[in-house]
């Protein structure tokens, strides 16, 4: 199973394995992280499952879609490093994946 390695808003670090099929999303919020609160489950209309992605992966990340790129505009921290987690499936190629969740908005 892919790991998954999630640094809190306090600056703790875990790592998390990851069942066949999950998002980093779901990866996160199933490990009882409640700072990812995920509101709208992983549809894409929330933003609340903001993270900021280790720049060593951006390459292996699936593409951006519109919704993600507007959603993520609305969010007065985002940089070059952020994604929605519930828009990563986590792959075997993402195995190791290091994620950062973005202070609240
Ligand atoms: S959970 Fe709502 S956009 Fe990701």
């Amino acid at each position: 199973m892919p790991k998954l390695i999630v640094t809190t808003r306090e600056g703790e670090t875990s790592e998390v394995e990851v069942g066949d099929g999950l998002t980093v999303m779901e990866a996160i919020r199933d490990n009882g992280f409640d700072e990812l609160l995920a509101l709208c489950g992983g549809c894409c209309s929330c933003a609340t499952c903001h993270v900021h992605v280790d720049p060593s992966f951006a390459e292996r990340l699936p593409e951006m879609s519109e919704d993600e790129d507007d959603l993520l505009e609305s969010s007065d921290h985002r940089n070059e490093r952020s994604r929605l987690s519930c828009q990563i499936p986590l792959t075997a190629e993402l195995d190791g994946l290091r994620v950062t969740i973005a202070p609240e908005d």
